[in-house]
C-alpha cells in the first residue's frame, strides 16, 4: 500500500470574495487540510487574515484548519486561533521569545502544535522540544507570498528532518508530521515526498487551477497531484 501522504490547500491563493465555497469545492476534490496563512506585515512583508475569518470558515468545514503563523509576537493571539476552531498551530521560533512556552500555550488551548523552518533557519530549534511537537514545516519558499519557486536546498533539509522524526518516533513510538509549505506543485511532489515530506501544502497550484465557478473545477489538479504521489 501507498504511503499516507495529506494534501493541504492553502486559502492564500482562494478567491476571498468565495471563500466558503473555495473550501468547500477544494476539499471535496480529495484535499485534506484547509492551510490558513497568517501574515503580520512585521514579521513577514505582506497582510492577511485573522481569527475573525478562521471562526467564519469553521462551521463549513470539519477538516483540519492548519494555522500558520507568520506573526511577531505569536503568544497573544494562540488563544484567539484555537477558540475560532484552529486544529493546528504553528509559528516560527524567529517569531517567539520563548519558543518552549509558546508549544506549550498551543497545546494547552487544545490544538496540535508545530514549529515554522524558514529556508536558512537551521534545525536546531528542534533539538529540547521535540515532545511539544505535532508538526514540523519547513518553508521552501521564504515566507510572505504564495506563488513562488520552490527552493531546491529545501529537499536536503526535508531528509534531515525526516531522519530527527524517524528517530524519535523509534524512541518514542509518537508520530510527527512533516509539511512542506512553498512552490509545491504536481511536478516536484514525488520528488518532495520522496526527500521525506508527508504533508504538503499547495496554494497557486490548486487554486490557480481555479477560474470558472463549476464545482468541480479543482479535481482534476488535484488528481494529477494525487496520481504523482500514488506510486511511492
Ligand atoms: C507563504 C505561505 C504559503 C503559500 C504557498 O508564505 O506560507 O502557504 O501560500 O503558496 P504556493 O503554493 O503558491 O507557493
Ligand atoms: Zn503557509
Amino acid at each position: 500500500m501507498s504511503k499516507q501522504f495529506r494534501i493541504a490547500p492553502s486559502i492564500l491563493s482562494a478567491n476571498f470574495a468565495k471563500l466558503g465555497q473555495e473550501i468547500t469545492d477544494v476539499i471535496a476534490s480529495g484535499t485534506d487540510i484547509v492551510h490558513f496563512d497568517v501574515m503580520d506585515n512585521h514579521y513577514v512583508p505582506n497582510l492577511t487574515i485573522g481569527p475573525l475569518v478562521c471562526e467564519a470558515i469553521r462551521p463549513v468545514t470539519d477538516a483540519i484548519i492548519d494555522v500558520h503563523l507568520m506573526v511577531k509576537p505569536v503568544d497573544r493571539i494562540i488563544p484567539d486561533f484555537a477558540k475560532a476552531g484552529a486544529n493546528i498551530i504553528t509559528f516560527h521560533p524567529e517569531g517567539s521569545e520563548h519558543i518552549d512556552r509558546s508549544l506549550s500555550l498551543i497545546r494547552d488551548h487544545g490544538c496540535k502544535s508545530g514549529l515554522v523552518f524558514n529556508p536558512a533557519t537551521p534545525l536546531d530549534y528542534l533539538d529540547f522540544v521535540m515532545d511539544k511537537i505535532d508538526m514540523v514545516l519547513l518553508m521552501s519558499v521564504n515566507p510572505g507570498f504564495g506563488g513562488q519557486k520552490f527552493i531546491p536546498s529545501t529537499l536536503e533539509k526535508l531528509k534531515l528532518a525526516r531522519a530527527r522524526i524517524d528517530a524519535y518516533k523509534e524512541k518514542s513510538g509518537r508520530e510527527i508530521w512533516l509539511e512542506v509549505d512553498g512552490g509545491v506543485n504536481a511536478g516536484n511532489i514525488a520528488e518532495i515526498a520522496k526527500a521525506g515530506a508527508d504533508t504538503f501544502v499547495a496554494g497557486s497550484a490548486i487554486f490557480g487551477a481555479g477560474k470558472d465557478s463549476d464545482p468541480n473545477r479543482y479535481n482534476s489538479v488535484v488528481k494529477s497531484i494525487r496520481d504523482s504521489l500514488a506510486s511511492l
